[in-house]
């Protein structure tokens, strides 16, 4: 809401700014139209002076914006042959810092975010806005929502190759339903993985689909994997020791993640999958040192005990629902019959 509140108060003053100068835009595109025309800068990049008309019209701003809403330092006679930026990246940084006055709440959140914070730091390759968006040419950004794991695999290649062939990735080319990169990123406040608490809130975030009954059931999937995580030893540790590590580093238990992989989520009987049966002994003793081949056997893995998976488990279960109550039953059949004695003896 804050958003629209500024982009109003931002177009209105435009609006009335535009009024005087009806005809800026022809202004600035009767220099900026030659496709070839490049301007030399200090380091030796070329700045390329090319705005390509039609993109612009056709860009989320084409039909509200003004060059100078972005570009307020400029009028018709700066073409002197001296550019106060001296890299191509410094252009970059002056323009970005114009989409704050519109997109306030979106700028906010940046601030939270990791880009922000590897950028303060001086890593000047870290995401702006315009990396992400574009500049002149800026288009609804989750239409198709495939747009954006493309956004993010411009810098990020490495785990947009492994995800691109996940179940996930394969599955992402028109479809809604799986994740794409800022389903669990965010793109914004995008928060930094290294300290493992975005780990932590897997169970969270996969449990938004994975518990889902509507869209579980169109592929064919349990809803209760999360559940039967939370209820086994990895869940409730996981719940109760919030974040805590061991002294070596180490989490103090296992999430989603650490089990399926993070980026190369595989069908669970696909060959490559961390979790189909060939590969799972591995994957339970990259924490529990010397696993053996019958360690898997020792859980239930998602599966809620029953006759045909862990029939003992599912005889014990039953033995107490029926032993509990039977004892529980007797005890105040015991005490009735007992008080009845009392009264009738007396
Ligand atoms: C007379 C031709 C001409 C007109 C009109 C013109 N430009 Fe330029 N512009 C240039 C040239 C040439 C450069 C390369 C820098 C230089 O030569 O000083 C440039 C550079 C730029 C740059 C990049 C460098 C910088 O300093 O930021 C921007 C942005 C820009 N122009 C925007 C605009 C806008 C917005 C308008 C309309 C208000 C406009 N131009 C009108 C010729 C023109
Ligand atoms: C929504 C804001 C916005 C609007 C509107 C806008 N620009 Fe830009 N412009 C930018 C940003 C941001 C950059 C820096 C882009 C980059 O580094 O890739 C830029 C860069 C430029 C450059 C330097 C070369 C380049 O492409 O990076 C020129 C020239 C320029 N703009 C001209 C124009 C003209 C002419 C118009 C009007 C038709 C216009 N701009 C409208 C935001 C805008
Ligand atoms: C002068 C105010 C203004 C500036 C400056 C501005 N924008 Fe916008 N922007 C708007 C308005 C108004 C809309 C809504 C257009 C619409 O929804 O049709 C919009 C729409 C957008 C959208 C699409 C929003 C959606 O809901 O799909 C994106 C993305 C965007 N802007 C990014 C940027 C970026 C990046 C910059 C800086 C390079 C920038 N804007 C600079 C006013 C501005
Ligand atoms: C790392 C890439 C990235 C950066 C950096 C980024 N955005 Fe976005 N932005 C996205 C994606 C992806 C979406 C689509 C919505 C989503 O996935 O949450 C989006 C959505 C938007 C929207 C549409 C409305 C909304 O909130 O969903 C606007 C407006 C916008 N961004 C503006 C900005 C501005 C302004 C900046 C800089 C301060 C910026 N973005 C920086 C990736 C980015
Ligand atoms: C213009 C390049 C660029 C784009 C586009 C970009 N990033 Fe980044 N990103 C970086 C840089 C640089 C870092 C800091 C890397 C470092 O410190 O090793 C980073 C760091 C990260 C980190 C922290 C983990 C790490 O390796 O440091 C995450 C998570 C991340 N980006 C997610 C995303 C997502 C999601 C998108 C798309 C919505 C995206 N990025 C788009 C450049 C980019
Ligand atoms: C299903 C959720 C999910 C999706 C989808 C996803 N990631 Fe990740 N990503 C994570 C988690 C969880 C971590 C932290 C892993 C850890 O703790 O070691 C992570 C870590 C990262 C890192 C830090 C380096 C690393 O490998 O640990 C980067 C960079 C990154 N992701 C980028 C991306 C990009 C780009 C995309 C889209 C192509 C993407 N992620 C899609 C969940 C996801
Ligand atoms: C200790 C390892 C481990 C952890 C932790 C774990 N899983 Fe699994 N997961 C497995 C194994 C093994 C299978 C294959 C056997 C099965 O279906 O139970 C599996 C199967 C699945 C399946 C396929 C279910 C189906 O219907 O075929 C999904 C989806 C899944 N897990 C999601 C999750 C989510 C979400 C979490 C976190 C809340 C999680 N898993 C935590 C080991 C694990
Ligand atoms: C935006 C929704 C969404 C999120 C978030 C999500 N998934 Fe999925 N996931 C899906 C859908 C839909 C499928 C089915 C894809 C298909 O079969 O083509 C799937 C498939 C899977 C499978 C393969 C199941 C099988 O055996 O066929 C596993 C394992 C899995 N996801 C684990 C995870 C884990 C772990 C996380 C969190 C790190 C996660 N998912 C986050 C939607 C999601
Ligand atoms: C990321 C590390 C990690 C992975 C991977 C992992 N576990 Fe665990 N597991 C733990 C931790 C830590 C505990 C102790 C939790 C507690 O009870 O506080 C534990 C506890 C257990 C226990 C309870 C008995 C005991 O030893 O404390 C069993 C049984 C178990 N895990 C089985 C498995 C199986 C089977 C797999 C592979 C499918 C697996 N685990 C994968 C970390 C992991």
């Amino acid at each position: 809401m804050r958003k629209m509140t500024w982009a109003v108060a931002f177009l209105l003053a435009a609006a009335a700014a535009r009024a005087a100068i009806p005809a800026e835009q022809d202004d600035c595109l009767g220099c900026h139209t030659d496709p070839g025309q490049t301007f030399t800068l200090a380091s030796g990049e070329g700045l390329p002076l090319w705005i390509d008309q039609a993109a612009f019209a056709r860009s989320v701003h084409g039909e509200n914006l003004r060059c100078t809403d972005c570009h307020s330092d400029k009028s018709s006679d700066h073409a002197t042959g001296e550019v106060k930026f001296k890299t191509r990246r410094e252009v970059t940084r002056a323009y970005y810092e114009q989409c704050k006055g519109c997109h306030f709440a979106n700028y906010t959140k940046t601030l939270d975010g990791v880009h922000y914070a590897v950028m303060s730091k001086g890593n000047d390759k870290a995401a702006l806005c315009v990396d992400c968006h574009g500049a002149h040419d800026i288009s609804r950004p989750a239409q198709p929502r495939t747009r954006i794991s493309g956004m993010c695999s411009r810098c990020h290649h490495a785990e947009a190759d492994v995800y691109a062939r996940s179940v996930h990735g394969r599955a992402s080319a028109g479809n809604p339903d799986v994740p794409v990169c800022t389903d669990c990123h965010k793109a914004h406040d995008t928060t930094d993985p290294r300290d493992g608490a975005l780990a932590m809130r897997t169970p969270e975030i996969c449990g938004r689909c994975h518990s889902d009954a509507k869209l579980m059931k169109k592929y064919g999937l349990s809803t209760g994997v999360v559940a039967t995580y939370l209820a086994d030893f990895h869940g409730m540790s996981a719940t109760f020791q919030k974040g805590q590590r061991r002294q070596d580093g180490k989490r103090l238990a296992a999430v989603c993640t650490d089990c399926h992989g993070v980026h190369d989520i595989q069908k669970a009987d696909d060959p490559r999958s961390a979790v189909m049966s060939a590969n799972l002994r591995k994957t339970c003793a990259r924490c529990h040192a010397g696993a053996s081949e019958t360690f898997p056997r020792a859980w239930l893995s998602h599966y809620t005990p029953s006759l045909e998976k862990a029939p003992l488990v599912w005889f014990v279960q039953v033995f107490y629902r029926l032993l509990i109550p039977f004892m529980v039953g007797g005890l105040v059949l015991q005490i009735a019959l007992h008080l009845w004695r009392v009264v009738v003896n007396r």
